[in-house]
């Protein structure tokens, strides 16, 4: 029985544990009512005379050794979580990170960019709230052209109210091209995406918020088969389809201006749908910057010469991703946002 309780002394001194669950359990199994010690206790009686004594310190040892683990124990792993303090447990699993993703719009943006930048464009920006010089003025469209109507505008009112114009949040991108060209020689070439403003009736088709990319590129002896060019490797690389067409249209600060449309095909009854059954799509607007825009914009016409284009965003991505309501960019619905995953 002596070697026994020994060999209960060993384990209890060699007994650990990161529970506090457990350390109780571990108390009980020794020290509680029905535990090993008071078995032994019970057993006291029937051990022989001259072992009695053995036993009895024996017994102790033992008892004495289960205490002070449990004390040991108990300290320590208080110590423990004192330690950790306001972080908690720090073993513990952690909680589930929610990934999130990008918007469709910064996705077809960033697709846009790339496209661009491989032929050396750069990226610049203007401030979405405009004055009227940028936004129309020193576009060629003055104050009572009446190509102003085609864009219903938001005005601000000048917030010093001292009689000067009104701001106005930009109907265009185009107003970028302006400001690049007022702050940087020739050879120029760069692209402007942003947000624009209109007041619109919101449909499924158009929206008071959207966004465009405006390119524009100035060098001397460029040409209109620079842009026809420029364009069809931009629809090659963007949607794999590079028949397009360029029909005669106007915009006051391109001349020639054109609006381009791609051949989408009529393979399927979407392509019929969103064709009107003709196959081709228009995407973007265009042409050769007019020299008043450039003598506006303090860049000599008879020295250089350049190409702008203009397109929506929304639109190209409700392509892109066969979206039928453009709405649903704006909703933040993000059953719809998380079906986009893209690596830019
Ligand atoms: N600013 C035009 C619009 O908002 C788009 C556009 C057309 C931009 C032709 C251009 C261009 O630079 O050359 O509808």
């Amino acid at each position: 029985m002596i070697e026994e309780l020994k060999s209960h002394i060993k384990s209890v001194e060699e007994y650990t544990t990161q529970s506090l669950d457990e350390v109780e359990a571990f108390r009980i199994k020794y020290l509680g009512k029905k535990g090993i010690l008071n078995q032994y206790f019970a057993k006291f009686k029937e051990v022989p005379k001259e072992e009695k004594k053995t036993f009895g310190q024996t017994i102790n040892q033992l008892k004495q050794a289960a205490a002070n683990k449990v004390e040991s124990l108990k300290n320590e792993l208080a110590q423990q979580i004192e330690d950790k303090g306001i972080y908690g447990d720090l073993t513990r699993p952690g909680e589930p990170i929610e990934i999130g993703s990008r918007h469709p719009i910064s996705i077809v943006k960033n697709q846009i960019i790339e496209v661009f930048a491989n032929i050396g464009f750069n990226v610049s920006e203007g401030p979405e709230i405009e004055d009227d010089w940028h936004n129309f003025t020193a576009l060629n469209l003055p104050e009572y052209h009446p190509a102003r109507d085609m864009q219903d505008t938001f005005f601000v009112q000048n917030p010093q109210n001292d009689g000067n114009e009104d701001l106005l949040l930009r109907t265009h991108t185009s107003s970028v091209q302006v400001r690049y060209m007022e702050n940087n020689k020739p050879p120029i070439r760069t692209i402007s995406p942003g947000r624009v403003f209109r007041n619109e009736d919101i449909s499924a088709r158009s929206h008071c918020i959207f966004h465009q990319v405006e390119g524009l590129y100035i060098d001397k002896g460029v040409s209109f088969k620079d842009l026809k060019q420029t364009l069809i490797y931009f629809t090659t690389q963007l949607f794999g389809k590079s028949k397009i067409r360029l029909r005669p249209s106007y915009f006051p600060f391109t001349e020639p201006s054109a609006e381009v449309d791609i051949y989408w095909g009529l393979e399927t009854e979407t392509d019929y749908r969103i064709t009107k059954g003709t196959g081709w799509l228009e995407i973007m607007g265009c042409g050769m910057v007019d020299p008043n825009v450039l003598k506006n914009c303090k860049i000599d016409p008879k020295e250089y010469t350049g190409f702008a284009f203009g397109m929506g965003i929304e639109r190209i991505a409700m392509l892109l991703y066969q979206i039928g309501d453009i709405r649903m960019f704006y909703e933040n619905d993000l059953r719809f946002l998380k079906q986009f995953k893209s690596t830019f």
